[in-house]
C-alpha cells in the first residue's frame, strides 16, 4: 500500500504540478527518496528503543543483584573499599550460604559448648570452616591496618632524634604529605577512624562547617621553615586544601598532585590561565564535572576546578606540577612522608624510584599513626601525630616555628577579585576578608555552621560512584 502511495499522489496532484510548471520526474524522485528516508529512520528508532530497553533491564538486574550481595554487608569500621571487596565478593550458591551461616554460628560457640552433632557438622564441612577462618583472618588484618598506633614518649623522642640526623645529612630532602597533616586544622583526614573517606563509606554526611576556617597547621609552618633553611627541596602533597601555599611555601617548591580547592583555571587560554580565589571553588563540581560556573575574564571560556578525583588523570601544569614532583623524586636521597596512608601515593611510580636497586633508592621516613603499604621499605616508621613529631624535630634542629599570620597569607595577594556580576556565584565562606576590609560572605545570614558538603573535592566524586545509603538528618 505504502509503495503505491507515490503513484497515487502523482495521479491526484500531477495535473497541478504540471500546471505550476514543476518537473514531474523530479518530484517523483523526491517523494521516493523521502519514503526511503522515513523507512530508515523508523528502523533506526526501533533499534535504539530495543537497545535502551535491554540496557535498562540489565541495569535493573545488576542493581537488584548488587543490593542483594552488598546491601546487607557490614562494611565494618572504616574498611578500605578496595580491599574489603575481595572479602565480601566471595559468592556462594543459596544452599552453601545457608550452610556457611550455620557453620559460622557453631564456630562462634566455645568448643566445650558445642553439641556432638555440631562438632560432627564442623568435621563434615571442613571446606566451609576453612573459608570462614581465612575470611576472619583477612578481616582482622584489615582491622589492624586501620588501627591508630602511638609510640610512647621515650620512643618518639628517640625516633625523632634519628629523623633529625637524617634531615641534617640529607642532600635532597623531599616531603610527601597527606590529609594527616591537616587534621589539626580541623580538616578531617580521609582514612582515619573519623576521616572523610570512612564517613562517606558509612554513608554519613560530612560537615563542611570548619573547612574554610582551616589555617595552616604547625606542621605546614615547620615545612615552610625547613625549606627556608634550605633543608627541604620539594614538597609533594595530595591535599587539596591549599594550606601549603597559604603557609608561605613558594609555588615552585610545591606539587599539589590532586589540585587546590582555591584555584580555578581557564584551559581555553594558552597558556592555561589561573584564577586564585578566597573561597572554595569546588561547590558545584564533582568527578568528571569540573565546571565551576564562572567564566574566564579574558576569553569567556568556562572555568574549571583543578581537583583530581579517583579514576581521573590530572594533566594541569599548575598546581599539580608533576614535573617538579618527579624531578624531585629523581634527585631525592631522603623522602619524608607525613600523615599519608600512602595508598594513593604508592600508585604513582615516579615518586618511589622502584626501578633502582633497593640500596640506591632514597631513604624512607614515614610519620603516620596507621599502617602504610610502604612501612616494610621504610628506614624508620614513626607512629605519632605530625604536629607532635614536627615540634620535636624543630626543637632538635633548633629552628623557630613561626605562627601563621593571616595578613601575610600569600593567597591574599595571589587572589583575583570577582567581577561585580560574579559576586553571588558562590556560597562558601571566604577564608579571609578581602583586602578592602568588606567582610560579608553570602552565607553570613546564619546558615554558616554544619552544612553538609555537596559535590566538591570530597563530595560524591570521592565515593567512587558507589551509591551511598541515604540517611535522614534531623537538623
Ligand atoms: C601579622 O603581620 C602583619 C604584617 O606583617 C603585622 O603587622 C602583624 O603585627 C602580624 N600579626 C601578628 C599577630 O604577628
Ligand atoms: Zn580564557
Amino acid at each position: 500500500m505504502l509503495w503505491g502511495l507515490d503513484r497515487k499522489i502523482m495521479r491526484c496532484f500531477g495535473v497541478w504540478i504540471e500546471r505550476l510548471g514543476l518537473n514531474v520526474e523530479q518530484i517523483y524522485i523526491s517523494i521516493h527518496t523521502l519514503k526511503v528516508c522515513v523507512c530508515v529512520c523508523v528502523c533506526v528508532c526501533v533499534c535504539v528503543c530495543v537497545c535502551v530497553c535491554v540496557c535498562v533491564c540489565v541495569c535493573v538486574c545488576v542493581c537488584v543483584c548488587g543490593v542483594c550481595v552488598f546491601g546487607s554487608t557490614d562494611w565494618g569500621n572504616g574498611v578500605d573499599q578496595g580491599e574489603d571487596f575481595s572479602v565480601s565478593c566471595y559468592t556462594e550458591s543459596p544452599g552453601e550460604e545457608e550452610r556457611s551461616h550455620d557453620v559460622a554460628k557453631i564456630l562462634k560457640k566455645r568448643e566445650s559448648e558445642r553439641t556432638q552433632e555440631e562438632s560432627a557438622d564442623l568435621l563434615l564441612h571442613q571446606d566451609t570452616v576453612q573459608e570462614l577462618c581465612s575470611r576472619q583472618v583477612r578481616r582482622n588484618l584489615l582491622k589492624r591496618k586501620q588501627e591508630e598506633v602511638f609510640d610512647d614518649t621515650e620512643d618518639l623522642r628517640c625516633k625523632v632524634g634519628q629523623l633529625a640526623e637524617a634531615v641534617r645529612q640529607a642532600q635532597h630532602l623531599v616531603i610527601y604529605t597527606g590529609a594527616g597533616i591537616s587534621t589539626a586544622a580541623s580538616i578531617p583526614d580521609y582514612r582515619g577512624p573519623n576521616g572523610v573517606w570512612t564517613q562517606l563509606q558509612k554513608g554519613r554526611a560530612v560537615s563542611s562547617s570548619d573547612l574554610s576556617e582551616a589555617e595552616p597547621t604547625l606542621t605546614h609552618m615547620c615545612i615552610r621553615m625547613l625549606h627556608e633553611e634550605n633543608m627541604v627541596q620539594h614538597v609533594v602533597s595530595q591535599n587539596c586544601d591549599g594550606l601549603h601555599l597559604r603557609s608561605g611555601l613558594p609555588r615552585h617548591t610545591l606539587s599539589e598532585l590532586h589540585g587546590n580547592m582555591f584555584i580555578e583555571v581557564c584551559t581555553s587560554c594558552s597558556p592555561v590561565r589561573e584564577f586564585v580565589r578566597l573561597f572554595d571553588v569546588t561547590e558545584r563540581t564533582a568527578r568528571y564535572r569540573h565546571g565551576t560556573g564562572r567564566r574566564c575574564a579574558h576569553c569567556g571560556g568556562e572555568l574549571r576546578d583543578t581537583i583530581v578525583h579517583f579514576g581521573e588523570r590530572g594533566t594541569l601544569e599548575q598546581p599539580l606540577n608533576w614535573r617538579g614532583a618527579s624531578n624531585a623524586a629523581e634527585r631525592a636521597d631522603v623522602i619524608l612522608c607525613l600523615g599519608s596512608s600512602l595508598k594513593v601515593l604508592k600508585k604513582y611510580g615516579c615518586l618511589w624510584s622502584m626501578n633502582r636497586p633497593a640500596t640506591r633508592r632514597p631513604k624512607l621516613y614515614i610519620v603516620n599513626l596507621q599502617w602504610t603499604p610502604k612501612d616494610d621499605l621504610a628506614t624508620l616508621k614513626i607512629h605519632g601525630k605530625c604536629d607532635d613529631v614536627m615540634r620535636l624535630l624543630m626543637e632538635q634542629l633548633n629552628i623557630q616555628i613561626p605562627a601563621y599570620n593571616q595578613t601575610e597569607d600569600p593567597v591574599l595577594s595571589l587572589a583575583t577579585p570577582l567581577r561585580p556580576e560574579e559576586e553571588d556565584s558562590y556560597t562558601r565562606k571566604l577564608i579571609a576578608p578581602p583586602a578592602g576590609g568588606k567582610d560579608c560572605s553570602p552565607d553570613s545570614l546564619g546558615q554558616g555552621g554544619g552544612t553538609a558538603v555537596q559535590g566538591g573535592w570530597f563530595g560524591r566524586g570521592y565515593s567512587k560512584g558507589r551509591k551511598r545509603k541515604r540517611r535522614k538528618v534531623v537538623v
